[in-house]
């Protein structure tokens, strides 16, 4: 039985009553007034006067500051921690260590089949012993009236260590790697044919070892925490996430409450990009610190704790081999690799999906193995696995296209699949070989000429290169409230999440739309863990089309209850603006409101269909001869994404994308102390993201084809801008000097 057959099998026990069938977007019965236009962000105002209000902004009576201290070891115990002179401190409350904590149940890290229950970045008890498992692993809590006050007593923390010797070296460990049991529920190898036979009798092939390295979020809002109980022992949260009910469900199953007495509130969230999705110490530890000091608590992490206590991508080595015949047709593709986790994360990072899916080979052999060291546990990242997969195997065909002489998009071309290269399953939609074409046409990659080191401006080595970006459609289930007033209005609630997006606008456009109503009627509530929920994250680029589905089954229902009022079901459907006609309606049958509940079901849908989307990066750059500086001057994306819902929002986020793929191309990297197991740079000095100077115009271009499949015809658009980009910029550096550079960051010292 496949993987997908097995998936299948447990998820079909699951299917509720009622399976949505997608028509292909919005309900042909309903004008289409608000989907697809570029209508300005609904939000766009509050945010550009400062009146959004971000976590730490949120105003509590009596809120007390708190800052960590962090373990500056990587494997051992505390052998005594001395809080006295902290106590003694000005303004401050109460320092939480280990012998005072409260006492918390373990945090869950992710089951794939039950995303509702929320996740966290480790499953390491917090704060419960003297045991320390990573350097930056919090030791102790410090709260005071001001935040000045808990800086100055974390400093009079004195905490004595018996420290061991970490396992903290990727290279030594690497060749103990092993295959871990599965990588998100999908088998960890996949083989068709004789792959390392086949490489073997190609008649051009390329076998190489590409490396990523570490990179740690940096979000412009660090994650903050304020944490209140009630009298009667309930908690609120006002936190900096992608995932309100996730961490509603997390807190209530680590301090053990219903999970109705947690209430996590998260109206905007100043970036994620992962970074926010697993709860991380610093949550449960304010709303510890809370409960200890009987006051509500503040704790917001300075840049330093991001890198220390927060997770980020790990590491990758990835062996990737393809042979191909004369004619360009590949035959063998290999794509084996390690990276490193945690046996607290136990998150291998799935690079090995995307040549599942992307090229076909008769002979394929794809596998990830894993090693476990002694740091902060490795988490999700804008595209985690897709970016680095994508670095790897699209370097590797560029590569290949140059030895065939091959063009690299008709390499693309030649190769493009019918059928998914493992599952067999049908594309739901898979129009690549477009969005090669436009973007080509648009960036005149006709005028590139392919030979290295072939174009210059005096110092300046000029090249263009090509990558393909790839991204898995996913969509979760989960449930939405909609009401309509008397007065004319409606009033959509899910608890959905913002971190910069869209999600407001995009919803509203939708919800608009279905209804049937003018926009400036529709208002759209979200950001509340007491609102409907399920498994709706700002994650996976999963959120537009699962809440979608969750709002479109709401409004039938809402519909149908209408109709019972009006016994007149044209009524419904005749008038222009149906705002107007439920009012009537409602004011006809002596009501204020009528609301309706309802929940998407399992998306059958992404396991039927090989369901993704695909995009094409152009780059051209220059890199200085003398120095190996290199300048990104001009880039295009060209995308597939299913329908645009906002071409505003989504370019934006297609430019976000690609401006950290630049970045993580690069200057990203967390130097790592491979003998200590501590980061070295964990500062935005040190951490170098790009800055204006760094960053080009940025072209996008989308083809806009909706997916039957999809819920509104869209996939995702959050992540895919940033695969492909790394490849994208190695395979220009390699046009330009005649350098392949197989290990980001492609700094100067690696062009030299
Ligand atoms: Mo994403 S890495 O699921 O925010």
């Amino acid at each position: 039985m496949s993987t997908l057959q097995k998936v299948m099998q447990t998820v079909v026990r699951y299917v509720p009553d009622r399976v949505i069938q997608y028509v292909g977007g919005v309900d042909p019965a309903i004008e289409q007034h608000y989907v697809g236009e570029p209508l300005p962000r609904v939000d766009g105002q509050v945010k550009v006067t400062g009146e959004a209000t971000f976590a730490a902004e949120h105003k509590v009576d009596g809120l007390a500051c708190a800052r960590l201290v962090c373990s500056t070891i990587a494997k051992g115990r505390i052998a005594a921690i001395d809080t006295s002179e902290a106590q003694r401190a000005p303004g401050v409350i109460g320092v939480v260590t280990h012998e005072n904590n409260p006492r918390m149940a373990r945090p869950p890290l992710l089951e794939v089949q039950h995303l509702d229950r929320g996740l966290a970045g480790s499953d390491l008890p917090v704060m419960q012993d003297a045991e320390v498992h990573w350097d930056g692993e919090p030791v102790a809590v410090v709260v005071a009236e001001t935040l000045e006050q808990a800086e100055h007593a974390a400093s009079l923390v004195r905490v004595r260590y018996d420290a061991e010797r970490p396992q903290a070296s990727f290279d030594e460990l690497k060749a103990q790697a092993e295959v871990p049991p599965d990588v998100l529920g999908q088998d960890s190898e996949v083989k068709t044919g004789d792959a390392e036979k086949a490489l073997s009798e190609a008649a051009v092939s390329v076998d190489n070892v590409y490396r990523t390295p570490r990179q740690s979020h940096n979000a412009i809002e660090p994650h903050a925490t304020i944490a209140a109980w009630d009298d009667d022992g309930a908690l609120t949260v006002f936190e900096s996430t992608q995932f309100v009910s996730g961490y509603q469900h997390v807190l209530a199953t680590m301090f053990d409450l219903a999970p109705e007495r947690v209430r996590v509130i998260c109206p905007f969230a100043g970036g994620a990009f992962g970074g926010k999705w697993a709860i991380w110490n610093h949550t449960p530890l304010c709303a510890a610190a809370a409960k200890l000091v009987g006051r509500p608590v503040k704790l917001v992490l300075s840049r330093e704790d991001v890198f220390r206590v927060v997770g980020g991508r790990t590491l990758s080595e990835q062996r990737v081999a393809v042979g191909a015949n004369e004619d360009g047709r590949f035959i063998a593709l290999i794509h084996t690799g390690t990276t490193a986790t945690t046996t607290h994360a136990r998150y291998p990072e799935q690079f090995s999906f995307t040549p599942r899916h992307l090229w076909p080979a008769d002979n394929m052999a794809i596998s990830q193995r894993v090693v476990n060291l002694d740091t902060v546990a490795n988490t999700w990242m804008r595209a985690p696995g897709e970016w680095m997969a994508t670095f790897a195997l699209e370097s590797a065909i560029d590569e290949l296209a140059h030895e065939l002489k091959i063009d690299p998009i008709e390499l693309r071309r030649i190769n493009e699949p019918e059928k998914d290269p493992t599952t067999g399953a049908d594309f739901s939609s898979r129009n690549l070989v477009e969005a090669y074409a436009r973007g080509a046409e648009r960036f005149g990659w006709s005028q590139r000429n392919p030979r290295p080191r072939s174009q210059r401006d005096g110092k300046w080595l000029i090249g263009q290169g090509v990558a393909t970006a790839y991204y898995p459609a996913l969509r979760f289930p989960g449930a939405a409230r909609v009401r309509v007033s008397s007065d004319g209005s409606a009033l959509v609630q899910v608890a959905a999440n913002e971190m910069g997006m869209g999600t407001a606008t995009a919803q509203i456009q939708h919800a608009a739309d279905r209804l049937g109503f003018p926009i400036d009627k529709v208002s759209f509530e979200y950001g509340d863990s007491t609102l409907p929920s399920g498994q709706f994250s700002a994650g996976a680029s999963s959120q537009t089309a699962s809440v979608a589905a969750a709002v479109e089954a709401a409004v039938e229902k809402l519909h149908k209850k209408l109709v019972k009022l009006t016994h007149d079901e044209d009524e419904l459907t005749r008038a222009d603006d149906r705002s107007a006609t439920y009012a009537s309606i409602l004011e006809r049958a002596g009501r204020d409101a009528l609301e309706a509940e309802d929940s998407s079901g399992i998306a059958i849908e992404i396991l039927k269909y090989s369901m993704a989307s695909y995009g094409a990066q152009f780059c051209e750059l220059r890199v200085h001869e003398d120095t190996g500086e290199v300048q990104v001057t001009r880039w295009l994306g060209s995308f597939d994404c299913g329908r645009i819902i906002n071409p505003r929002t989504a370019a934006s986020q297609f430019r976000g994308g690609i401006v950290m793929g630049i970045g993580a191309a690069l200057t990203e990297e967390t130097v790592f102390d491979e003998r200590r197991g501590r980061i070295m740079n964990p500062s935005l000095a040190e951490y170098h993201v790009p800055v204006h100077l760094d960053v080009p115009h940025i072209d996008v271009i989308y083809t806009d084809i909706p997916d039957q499949h999809s819920p509104l015809g869209a996939r995702g658009v959050g992540e895919i801008p940033m695969t492909g980009s790394a490849a994208a910029i190695a395979n220009a550096v390699f046009n330009a000097t005649g350098k392949r550079i197989r290990d980001l960051p492609i700094t100067l010292d690696k062009l030299l």
